[in-house]
């Protein structure tokens, strides 16, 4: 196993009914700026379940954030924070709306240009504003993790950063909050959360045990609530444990001392960023042919993965490895995700191989050799 640091600040506050208690952990004269995607939390309520908690302090919200939000839009929330004094930032939403508040946090406190944040992946960050989460969405880790993924829609890149300033300080998961996200977000958690636990595993052995066994429990637990959390839309049970694992998923536990890949992610943004397909849309597509592809370079991993989280023993080594990814593109389409580019209109590979270049993504993976050559394959068989 590598050494590693295992920091994780945020406290949960799991379970129905606990955005009352967002009231204890914000202080009592804290100027709170509530942030927000499209409109979902009025709809349904959460919004003012949220403003009722907060009582009497001083309230200003911020909506509109999109899904990939963009620095066009979070620097407007940083003029209103500035403006209004804000000291406490409440992201109400899923991933889209909580790495905005992330951005947003960060920006308020940045003496200087707001995106060289951006330019050196949060390594400029010195300071940001407390930050709490009320969850409507399970999918990204968002919520109990140091990172931030944002676009800037005047030069289509999406980039990530990662601070510790920008840990939440709390995050409430209410399963409940989720029961009125369509078919369509909900298979789109389950992808994401699977992706973020094949990058940490699948790559090459450490002896991490530990690691190993959490992430082929988190992978199975997916398997068997994936496609009844679909159907079931308010069924408590599955939809908790659906919030736990997508946490669970990109808290830093699993990935805490071992070799991690990130190639399906990498590309997979840049697709986002291109034909704004789903984010996880792009890593369903990208995750099959990737395996494949690596399937020499992963192979031990790989056949671990068929055995432990498939019960694959049927064939020999190379069959075993085959059968895995072939159930792992299955079960994305099982939940209605469908895994080729042409499914999505897109037939041509050179504008994504473009983005990679510009965007100095040619050397990915976990032995950093996923050059332009290899991600060309890699996208010729996402068609
Ligand atoms: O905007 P509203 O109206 O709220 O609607 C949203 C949005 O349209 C809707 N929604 C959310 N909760 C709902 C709901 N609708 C009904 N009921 C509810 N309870 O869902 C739509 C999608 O929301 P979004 O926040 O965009 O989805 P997700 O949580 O999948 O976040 C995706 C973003 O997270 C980034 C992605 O790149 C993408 O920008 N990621 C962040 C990561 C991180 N910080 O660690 C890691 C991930 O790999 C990912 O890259
Ligand atoms: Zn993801």
């Amino acid at each position: 196993m590598f050494n590693f640091d295992f920091y994780n600040p945020t406290r949960v506050l799991f379970g129905q009914g606990r955005i009352k208690d967002i009231d204890r952990r914000i202080p009592a004269d804290a100027r709170v700026m509530v942030l927000y995607g499209g409109g979902s939390i009025k709809t349904n309520g959460t919004l003012s379940e949220v403003l009722t908690a907060l009582g009497t302090r001083h309230v200003i919200e911020f909506g509109g954030i999109e899904p990939n939000p963009s620095y066009e839009t979070l620097i407007q929330a940083v003029s209103l924070a500035k403006q209004h004094n804000i000291n406490f930032l409440l992201a109400v939403g899923g991933g889209s709306v909580i790495d905005g508040s992330k951005f947003v946090a960060a920006a308020s406190c940045y003496q200087g240009e707001a995106t060289e944040i951006l330019q050196s992946r949060g390594s400029k960050i010195k300071q940001a504003l407390p930050l709490g989460v009320v969850l409507t969405l399970s999918a990204t880790g968002s919520e109990m993790n140091s990172a931030a993924v944002i676009t800037q829609k005047a030069i289509k890149t999406k980039s990530a950063f990662f601070s510790e300033r920008v840990f939440p300080a709390f995050a409430v998961l209410d399963p409940t909050k989720t029961y009125t996200l369509s078919k369509h977000q909900i298979a789109n958690g389950v992808v994401d959360a699977f992706v973020h636990i094949t990058e940490q595993y699948l790559t090459y052995s450490v002896n991490g045990l530990v690691q190993d066994r959490f992430a082929e429990g988190l992978l199975q637990t997916l398997l068997e609530i994936g496609e009844t959390a679909l159907a079931e839309p308010e069924n408590y049970d599955l939809r908790s444990n659906l919030m736990w694992v997508a946490t669970m998923a990109l808290n830093g536990l699993i990935g805490a001392g071992v070799p991690q890949d990130w190639s399906t992610h990498g590309i997979g943004h840049e697709l986002t960023a291109l034909y704004d397909i789903d984010h996880a849309r792009t890593l369903a597509i990208v995750l099959p042919a990737m395996l494949m592809e690596r399937k020499e370079q992963k192979h031990a991993k790989l056949l671990q993965y068929a055995q432990r989280v498939w019960n694959i023993h049927e064939g020999d080594d190379t069959e075993r490895v085959i059968q895995a990814v072939e159930k792992t593109r299955l079960f994305f389409e099982r939940l209605g995700v469908p895994t080729r580019l042409s499914a999505y209109g897109v037939t041509d590979i050179q504008p994504i191989l473009s983005q990679l270049a510009n965007h100095q993504l040619t050397a990915l993976g976990e032995h950093r050799d996923i050059n332009l050559a290899v991600s060309e394959r890699v996208l010729l068989n996402c068609l």
